[in-house]
């Protein structure tokens, strides 16, 4: 046990965001950081670390705590371990103390559990090599399928033999205790309360923790009768979360580091042949579908993964369902497909290191080239199934995290399949809105079953209030997709016929950018340079939307907004107020200014948001306020999109007409202009893709 001064100086050296970067990129966002939260499928930054504060909260999941639990959580280690990592971590010498009986006793369980594992995996190892049945059965299978006598040491591969050499009765002789020899999976108890092996009559893989640790057996039957189970595996249990590892990941770790890449296969043969082949960057997901915990072990050591299964039928459906999973946690995928007669496997054994790094370099598909080829057998003939298949490709680039990488994709897309590639830009958009919509739905209905253990929970280090808890975030702005508000849902005050509304989209979009102006008119905006960019001078909301919109000559569509953003400019633009203050002098001043229209459609505006519940909500989970950078460009980019796109739709209509009337010169005049359009569109799609 570390002993308290020792924790004392730990904790002291400790930048929670520093052990949390290890972990996660961080991006600074004023006093504090935020990233990609890892404790759940985050597709938005949720996660905030306060530096000052020396806490990370995740605004989605609710998960939160120190620089401490961060590890605990995230590397599954215990209090003293995670205490250990960060001692190495800050290069400080641990002094140990004396375990409280319960220290010792919840330690002891789980070692136990491993330390009977050990001894399960000497012992099978034990029976293959020493034993009478393992020489003449055990041994000879694995020669027969060409390990060598190193790769079957340097696996731990073993043979779980029959009685009498039971696991069970030279465990309990040596004193292991019954409890962990159950617990552990080694073993079953009968209704009798007797133990049994529950691995016989079987070769053993002993699978291993990423630090070396046997925390698990699959045994494979020799036999080849179809009524036996082919593999036995241990079950789940306090060492063992099948969900959570990788067969071969310990062996592999240093080359998958050093080669920046990962080989994925599904067996446990697949991953020994190909080491014993010198190729050691190989792990297996043990036949079952990959889990996300799975691509987060492999994003620890490279961001490259490589799917390599069989030729068959049945590996080309594997390598299509782990597609998306991996490209969804930012990796990048590569499909190598064998001749259709061979597994990793067989293709090891019967080819040179060479050979298979050729073969390799030469038919590793990047994952549209895989889905294209894959799916492209019977697509010509059938435009449904080409639909279908381009959707199903734009849905996987969809998923991929980094914008850039998004484009570039659409790029290849669009030239692969001959289509603009703004069609397929907005048809990526309209998948990541969908999915978010998607996502806040779930989140909401999560939030609502939580609700009650969130107002529990001390927390809300945003506000700086522990009574204000910040439920997660379902509020975000939603800016596109179909889901445009219906004329009931933004406020229209239909009652005025001077008033309606004639354009719904257009109408939209303007609220939107009316709503920055009115809560954040005098905040600056501070412009994030990407790279290669001219760095932009900061500049007020106000403006920027004022600026922006004259630079296109664009007016207001909708009546009501149109007043109301010139009002804003008349008698609006020099408040100094910020937040509650700036809301409560607006609301003064239309109070007064005698319009009920105007009146109705501003509080709304306000109000609305600034219910108690949603103001905490929005304001504490990512103040918008630090989100105007992106959002108020972004409201107007998809305004000034919207709008061209409605100017092309005319066009198009137009170009019809003179079709029809049979005039060649309009025709050509108009066809041009869309063009022009078109580009223009793509131009917005593409930066939008950006923000
Ligand atoms: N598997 C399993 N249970 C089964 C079949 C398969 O757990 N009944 C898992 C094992 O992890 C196995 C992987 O799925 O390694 C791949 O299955 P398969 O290709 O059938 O097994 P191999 O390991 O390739 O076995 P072999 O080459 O000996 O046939
Ligand atoms: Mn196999």
């Amino acid at each position: 046990m570390i002993d308290r001064a020792t924790v004392d100086r730990i904790l002291d050296a400790v930048r929670i965001e520093e052990v949390v970067g290890d972990f996660v990129s961080l991006k600074r966002h004023g006093t504090n950081y935020v990233g990609l939260c890892p404790f759940h499928q985050d597709r938005n930054p949720s996660l905030s670390v306060s530096a000052t504060k020396g806490i990370f909260k995740c605004f989605s999941c609710g998960e939160s705590g120190t620089a401490v639990s961060f590890v605990m959580k995230h590397e599954h280690m215990t209090y003293p371990e995670a205490l250990r990592y960060l001692a190495a971590k800050y290069h400080i010498e641990i002094q140990e103390k004396e375990e409280t009986p319960e220290e010792i006793a919840k330690r002891m369980r789980y070692d136990s559990l491993l330390v009977v594992s050990e001894y399960a995996q000497k012992f099978y190892q034990d029976i293959l090599w020493n034993s009478e049945p393992g020489r003449a059965i055990g041994l000879p299978y694995f020669r027969e399928r060409q390990f060598t006598d190193e790769t079957i040491r340097k696996f731990g591969l073993g043979y779980a033999a029959n009685r009498p050499l039971t696991l069970t009765s030279a465990a309990l002789e040596k004193g292991y205790k019954k409890e962990y020899l159950v617990d552990s999976g080694l073993c079953v108890e009968r209704d009798n309360g007797e133990l049994a092996d529950r691995f016989y009559d079987r070769v053993m893989f002993p699978i291993y923790s990423i630090s070396g640790r046997v925390i698990a057996f699959g045994g494979r039957t020799l036999r080849s009768d179809k009524t036996v189970a082919k593999y036995v595996n241990s079950p789940q249990s306090e060492i063992y979360d099948k969900s959570r590892s990788l067969y071969g990941l310990f062996q592999a770790k240093g080359a998958i580091a050093k080669a920046d890449r990962c080989i994925l296969v599904e067996g446990y043969a697949d991953v020994i042949s190909m080491h014993q082949s010198g190729i050691e960057n190989v792990v297996a997901s043990s036949g079952t579908s990959l889990t996300v915990e799975q691509i987060r072990l492999i994003k620890r050591f490279t961001t490259n993964v490589i799917l390599m299964f069989d030729g068959d039928a049945a590996g080309v459906k594997a390598a299509l369902r782990g597609t998306d999973l991996i490209l969804e946690q930012g990796l990048n995928v590569k499909v190598v497909l064998l001749p259709p007669e061979d597994d990793p496997d067989s293709y090891a054994k019967a080819h040179t290191y060479d050979e298979i790094q050729d073969y390799i370099s030469a038919n590793a598909a990047d994952f549209i080239t895989f889905k294209c080829e894959v799916l492209a057998k019977d697509m010509d003939s059938d435009p449904i199934r080409k639909a279908g298949l381009i959707n199903d490709i734009i849905r996987s680039v969809s998923v991929i995290p980094d914008p850039i990488q998004r484009s570039v994709y659409a790029d290849s897309l669009a030239s692969r399949f001959e289509m603009s590639v703004d069609t397929i830009l907005s048809r990526i958009v309209e998948m990541r809105e969908t999915k978010k919509a998607q996502d806040r739905l779930l989140q909401r209905s999560e939030y609502n079953r939580n609700q009650r253990g969130y107002e529990r929970q001390a927390g809300g280090f945003l506000t700086g209030n522990g009574s204000e808890t910040p439920p997660p975030s379902y509020e975000e702005p939603v800016f596109e997709g179909e889901e445009y508000p219906q004329e009931g849902d933004i406020a229209s005050p239909v009652s005025d016929p001077g008033y309606a509304l004639t354009n719904r989209r257009l109408a939209s979009n303007e609220l939107q950018i009316l709503t920055y102006l009115y809560k954040f008119g005098n905040e600056v905006i501070q412009f994030e340079t990407r790279y290669g960019e001219e760095k932009k001078d900061p500049v007020r909301v106000d403006d920027y939307i004022r600026d922006s919109l004259l630079y296109d000559d664009i007016v207001f569509d909708n009546r009501l907004y149109r007043e109301l953003f010139d009002e804003y400019f008349k008698s609006m633009r020099n408040m100094t107020e910020k937040g509650e203050e700036r809301q409560a002098h607006i609301l003064r001043h239309f109070d007064s200014a005698g319009n009920a229209v105007w009146l109705s459609c501003i509080s709304e505006m306000l109000i609305d948001q600034h219910q108690l519940t949603v103001k905490v909500f929005r304001e504490a989970i990512e103040p918008e306020v630090t989100r105007l950078g992106a959002n108020v460009p972004k409201s107007i980019l998809i305004y000034k999109r919207e709008i061209t796109r409605q100017q092309s739709a005319a066009i198009s209509k137009q170009i019809s007409e003179a079709q029809k009337a049979g005039d060649r010169d309009l025709e050509q005049e108009l066809a041009a202009k869309l063009m022009v359009m078109t580009k223009v569109i793509y131009a917005f799609s593409k930066e939008l893709n950006m923000l």
